[in-house]
């Protein structure tokens, strides 16, 4: 049986151009890029040139890129780092009711030592009012936290006016661009960001690698403490062939990246399209004029989305309920949730998302099985299975 991969928001595949940069790291330049000799020269430059190519994806300067182990550590770093590195008696960050849980529970641990968070709400499509994150600002806040893209609905945020507003404020201001990175322009200048995520795996670099842009000037508390490694920001000994496949990935993405998304998004819009023609009652959720290329989550009314998502797998077809962080969890998504949606409805859809590897054959099989595995599953299992389990 053929298998379509539709859950590149969990994770995508790596690119055979980020394994050949990685490979010979393996091989030959072995060194520790912090030692003096040839060898450890030979993966500094390897080092340097990966973030080069790192600080051009986001628009910075190569000594504002921190590596990092991925999206949830930067996220970390970035809220935690700001926070510690604050002299104030009491401190406030302000940030969202849909960001991914790497952001939400750093938050919610980072309430239990005392700290003030505003958690904000969203609209119906999932989209912040910036004129919400102005009014929430007050004089204790230290830092603003808005995702770019939901990485379960695709919602892209209006960055430019939240960080803006942080910037008139002199409030430090985080972007979640972990989603966004390798679909769309990533730049911190237009956003006045300080800070910004960014994890290998979702755009063809391995997992266990990531980025942190801190702008020049940040005040950042380390996670960890030991060498001086990346300029005293996270101690240890770099991981360089996963790096140089991030830099790999980074160069891939900014060279192909307006056919890439173009492509992808002519793709996810056929899909959609013939969804909607060939199933009765599905609904989009998030916003159709404000998202990532490839994701599109649907709802299917009354057909509970475990059960379509295990006969799609069944099929040959992996896609998702929402964040692989969460799947498993008897709990409907936040995110949903969070768009207003009863829990039956938050329980009955479904998140596709698509890649540079997607292609239109699959797109077509995966049309041709969807519609039956739709109407099975109305028929046999009652939505939100899961709820009732619970209580
Ligand atoms: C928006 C967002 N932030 C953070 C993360 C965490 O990234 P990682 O899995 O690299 O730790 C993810 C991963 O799904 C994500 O989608």
């Amino acid at each position: 049986m053929r298998r379509i991969y539709l859950d590149n928001n969990a994770t995508t595949r790596v690119a055979p151009e980020v394994l050949e940069a990685m490979l010979p790291c393996y091989r030959d330049a072995y060194g520790n890029a912090s030692s003096v000799h040839a060898f450890g020269q030979e993966a500094k430059g390897l080092l340097d040139t990966a973030r080069q190519r790192v600080a051009n994806f986001v628009n910075a300067e190569p000594n504002e890129i921190v590596f990092t182990s991925g999206g949830t550590e930067s996220d970390n770093l970035a809220i935690r780092g700001v926070v510690e590195a604050s002299a104030r008696p009491r401190k406030h960050i302000i940030t969202t009711r849909v960001e991914h849980h790497a952001v939400l529970h750093t938050c919610e641990a980072l309430q239990k030592t005392g700290v003030d968070v505003t958690y904000l709400p969203v609209d119906s499509e999932g989209l912040v009012n910036p004129e919400d994150v102005r009014k929430a600002i007050d004089q204790e806040t230290i830092l603003i936290s808005v995702m770019h893209s939901n990485n379960e609905i695709g919602t892209a945020q209006p960055l430019r006016e939240i960080g803006q507003i942080a910037l008139e404020h002199d409030v430090y201001f985080h972007t979640d661009a972990v989603q966004a990175a390798g679909k769309v322009r990533l730049d911190v200048d237009e956003w006045e960001a300080d800070l910004l995520s960014i994890a290998g795996h979702k755009f063809h670099a391995p997992k266990g690698v990531g980025a942190l842009y801190v702008r020049k000037g940040t005040r950042l508390r380390p996670l960890c403490f030991g060498g001086a490694h990346e300029r005293n920001r996270r101690a240890g000994t770099e991981n360089v062939p996963q790096i140089a496949g991030l830099g790999a990935a980074a160069d891939l993405a900014v060279s192909e990246l307006e056919k890439r998304s173009q492509t992808i998004a002519e793709l996810r819009d056929y899909f959609e399209n013939e969804v909607f023609r060939r199933v009765p009652e599905v609904a989009l959720n998030g916003s159709r004029a404000s998202r990532l290329p490839n994701t599109s989550n649907l709802r299917f009314e009354r057909a509970d989305s475990e059960a379509l998502v295990i006969n799609l797998d069944l099929e040959g077809v992996a896609c998702s309920t929402g964040s692989a962080c969460a799947s498993g969890s008897i709990e409907p998504s936040h995110v949903l949730l969070a768009l207003g949606l009863p829990i039956e409805q938050a329980f009955s859809s479904v998140r596709f998302s698509l890649s540079r590897y997607t292609t239109r054959e699959e797109i077509d099989t995966v049309l041709e099985i969807l519609p039956g595995v739709v109407s099975r599953c109305r028929q046999a299992t009652p939505v939100g299975a899961r709820l009732h389990a619970r209580t």
